[in-house]
């Protein structure tokens, strides 16, 4: 069975939300330790390219990105944000919102989606390298989580169409 994507909409956010706060619970995807409500992720991410993944007839995953700058020059770079519901891993999920988000960012003309991953995150940083990621360099004890400092890997996917 294949993951069905299709655009993240208000009403998917409470099963997203979940499927977020769950990867937040690990301690081991984001700095981040308390899901968003509507209003803030909405307010947050570009509206053009927040997917949801349909497996099995439920929302598995989604995806979404904001933009990393205001300035101009950077206009065509974002960094996204991908969590995948444990029960639904392994399956294909975060490669096929991978695949979304990338024709999606590709048609709007954004030439870079970069992403910030825990070193100790392999399954992510196994996913996007797959997705055509590169790792750019670890960017040393660069934020707290728990008390503890963490390293983090920054990747970027370059388009090679834009
Ligand atoms: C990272 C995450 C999104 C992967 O989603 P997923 O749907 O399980 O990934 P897929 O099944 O699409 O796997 C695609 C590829 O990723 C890699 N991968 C995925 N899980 C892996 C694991 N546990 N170990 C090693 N590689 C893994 C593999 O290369 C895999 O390709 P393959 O199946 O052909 O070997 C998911 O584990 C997750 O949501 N984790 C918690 C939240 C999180 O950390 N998000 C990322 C924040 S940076």
């Amino acid at each position: 069975m294949e993951a069905q994507i299709r655009p993240l909409e208000a009403v998917d956010w409470p099963a997203a939300r979940r499927i977020y706060q769950e990867g937040l619970d690990s301690g081991e995807a984001s700095f981040e330790t308390v899901a968003p409500d509507w209003s803030a992720f909405d307010g947050s991410r570009l509206p053009s390219h927040r997917f949801v993944a349909m497996f099995d007839g439920r929302i598995a995953g989604w995806v979404a990105v904001s933009a990393v700058s205001a300035r101009p020059v950077y206009a065509g770079v974002v960094e996204h944000s991908v969590y995948v519901d444990a029960a639904a891993r392994g399956r294909g999920v975060g490669a096929a919102l991978l695949r979304a988000l990338i024709t999606s960012t590709e048609r709007s003309g954004i030439w870079t989606i970069q992403s910030a991953i825990f070193p100790t995150n392999v399954a992510s940083l196994r996913l996007h390298e797959a997705a055509g990621f590169r790792v750019v360099g670890t960017r040393e004890r660069l934020g707290r989580r728990d008390g503890e400092w963490r390293d983090v890997v920054l990747l970027e996917r370059r388009s090679q169409v834009i």
